[in-house]
């Protein structure tokens, strides 16, 4: 038997089992048996968790379109691979059969070749959701070229800093984007932020809003034409395992975004695995992820997990709300979906609108429901199952990380029984363990501790780019032989996993991770800002929301508040992006620190989130009167 998909819990069980006690036999056996290797491994793994190095697959060789794509020709080829929805409902949607995404995707490759674009150089994607984006990342991966995609919601400032980190040779990006009623003038930021990168030779630009543009000479280039000239086929580069497929960036608590790599082979693996068992993928099915490509989830579950399984996967352009809240559900009906996954954010913004939006819409072909992201609380949860899932689909709430490269902890479907706010067990080959602040693993249920991962797998990053060091001491260090996540969990009675949020200085909201440190540094930016500290306080849709607390300069003392409270927050939506605006910010005359200048972000949060009875152990204080200050001045809604 073939343990690729997992039907009934007594076989969970039994592959689980399988995957701790022969891990190298267990995932040997389904890369054997699920994928089209050019050349088998030698050896299955190698890894060394105290200096954060780890080799999935040894020595294989392959190409990860022909797994997603090429193999797929003969059976599917005229299947639908990528369904396209656009931001305006009255566009048509675009289906792009196998067939047709090999050949743009090879054009596309060609065009690449063309600028000068060969295996292990860096590119750069900066687009709206339209199929170029799909074309674009796979193009790269068909000649070895690492693609790093940026949300198309980054500023300038972060796009420049993401290009300049790993150097990249070239960008993709559009004249602009349609985002609900609103139009983006994409191609605009790039300049800007090519201001600052010396790296980037050539621009290619797709054609999206026909906005009036410049292209700059020698630079820009409209890709449409370059495409049209392009050969339709382009063998693929040979790549071992371990050469690395992509970069993403997620924040960190301090200093400037971690480009996490992710390689081939393994990735290629888990990601395929966990679509199939997730998601309980069946051949005729339409599945649909909301997610954007700029985030990992869009990586792993919009293009290489279901592509890799011959999947329909469906890209939508808009957002829940335009042309009004019942668009999710529109789509649903139209496409007759049956996997859908999406972040409980949206869930929760729904959630807030009149039933009718949900109501009116047949959703009688879903089967399963998915969240990722963020904690899904309680009544979401329910809002979800009752009004969407009707109570007959499970809900699978799946917790993962960009560092992780596919989903760890999660129900299977029909599967394993779910529990709200919990997402229940962890899949074959993932073996979580939680510690205590001593660094001591908790054994047993009906416990709670940091979350680590105590042995490898697959998908893994291997590395922060450029900075080995730094991923070791942020993952490999706080808990010596595992990885660290970040994360707080419970395990309940029966080893349920519970995720409660991050326990460091990453701040989650609407399912987008923001670190502190960057934000204050915007803050800071500000000539009449001094210093600054920001915390993260519940809000009802975006599950966080920022609360910031800033000391002004003396020359900042006489201006009015409301207009530095704007002036604020355009310096982070310059420099980092709208995502980290603040809800609130509150003018203070100092700190809580420790007496070694520490700030006390433990009281800080406590304040913003309107908990002021027990501030817990204020002893170490350096100016407790400050805090007294903050109290009586606090923001209330
Ligand atoms: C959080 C997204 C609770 C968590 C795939 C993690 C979750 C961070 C869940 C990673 C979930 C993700 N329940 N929390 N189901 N899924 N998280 O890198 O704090 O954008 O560390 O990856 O999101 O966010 P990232």
């Amino acid at each position: 038997m073939s343990w690729y998909k997992i039907d009934s819990l007594e076989e969970y069980f039994k592959a689980y089992r399988e995957s701790v006690d022969q891990p190298e036999k267990f995932w040997e056996d389904i890369a054997e048996e699920n994928f089209v290797w050019r050349k088998k491994w030698d050896k299955v793994l190698e890894y060394d968790l105290h200096e954060a190095q780890v080799k999935w697959f040894l020595n294989a060789k392959l190409n990860i379109t022909e797994n997603c794509i090429d193999r797929h020709l003969a059976e599917r080829g005229e299947k639908t691979a990528i369904l396209w929805e656009p931001n305006d409902p009255n566009e048509a949607a675009k289906q792009i059969t196998y067939k047709e995404l090999y050949h743009q995707v090879n054009r596309f490759a060609n065009v690449l070749k063309s600028k000068g674009i060969g295996k292990g150089d860096r590119v750069c994607i900066y687009l709206p959701m339209i199929p170029e984006l799909a074309y674009a990342v796979l193009a790269c991966a068909r000649i070895g070229a690492i693609h790093s995609v940026v949300f198309a919601g980054f500023s300038a400032t972060a796009l420049a800093t993401r290009i300049n980190d790993s150097e990249c040779k070239m960008v993709i990006t559009s004249d602009g984007a349609f985002r609900g009623g609103k139009t983006i003038d994409l191609k605009g930021i790039v300049d800007e932020a090519l201001e600052q990168c010396s790296c980037v030779e050539n621009v290619l630009v797709a054609k999206r809003i026909n906005s009036d543009i410049e292209l700059k000479e020698n630079r820009d280039h409209w890709l449409q034409p370059l495409l049209d000239e392009a050969a339709d086929s382009c063998e693929a580069e040979t790549m071992d395992a371990e050469d690395p497929l992509f970069i993403l960036y997620t924040s960190g608590s301090t200093g400037k975004p971690k480009g996490m790599l992710h390689t081939t082979a393994g990735y290629m693996v888990y990601s395929s695995f966990t679509f199939k068992n997730i998601f309980q993928y069946q051949e005729e099915d339409i599945y649909w992820c909301t997610a954007d490509i700029g985030w990992i989830t869009g990586h792993s579950y919009i293009i290489y997990g279901p592509l890799a399984n011959g999947a329909t996967t469906v890209m939508f352009e808009g957002v829940p709300s335009y042309p009004d809240f019942g668009r999710f559900w529109e789509v649903v009906q139209k496409h007759k979906i049956h996997q859908f996954y999406t972040a409980p954010t949206a869930i929760r913004a729904l959630a807030k609108e009149n039933l009718d939006f949900v109501e009116n819409y047949d959703l009688s072909s879903l089967k399963v429901l998915g969240t990722v992201g963020e904690p899904i609380n309680e009544e979401a949860w329910h809002w979800y199952n009752d009004h969407v899932g009707k109570k007959k689909n499970p809900i699978v709430d799946t917790w993962w990380q960009t560092e992780t490269g596919g989903i760890m902890i999660s129900p299977i479907p029909y599967v394993t029984p779910t529990k709200p706010t919990y997402a229940t067990l962890p899949l074959p080959g993932i073996q979580p363990g939680l510690m205590d602040e001593t660094g001591k693993e908790i054994i047993g249920n009906q416990a709670e501790g940091r979350l680590c991962i105590k042995f490898p797998w697959p998908s893994m990053a291997r590395t922060i780019w450029g900075d080995h060091q730094r991923y070791k001491e942020t993952y490999f260090t706080a808990f010596p032989g595992n990885y660290f996540t970040g994360d707080g969990a419970l395990r309940d009675e029966v080893g349920y996993y519970r995720i409660t949020g991050r326990v460091d200085d990453v701040i989650i909201v609407s399912g987008h991770n923001l670190g502190t440190a960057p934000i204050e540094d915007a803050i800071n930016e500000h000539p009449a800002v001094a210093e600054s500290a920001i915390v993260g306080f519940p809000h009802d849709i975006k599950g966080n929301a920022l609360y910031g607390y800033v000391i002004l300069k003396e020359t900042g003392e006489g201006r009015d508040r409301d207009n530095l409270r704007k002036e604020i927050n355009q310096e982070i939506s310059d420099k980092i992006g709208p995502i980290a605006k603040l809800n609130k910010i509150q003018f203070v005359p100092g700190l809580p620190k420790t007496r070694s200048g520490k700030i006390m972000r433990r009281i800080l949060r406590k304040i913003a989130s309107g908990d002021t009875s027990n501030l817990g152990d204020t002893s170490t204080l350096l100016n407790p009167e400050v805090v007294e200050h903050i109290m009586t001045h606090v923001i209330k809604d």
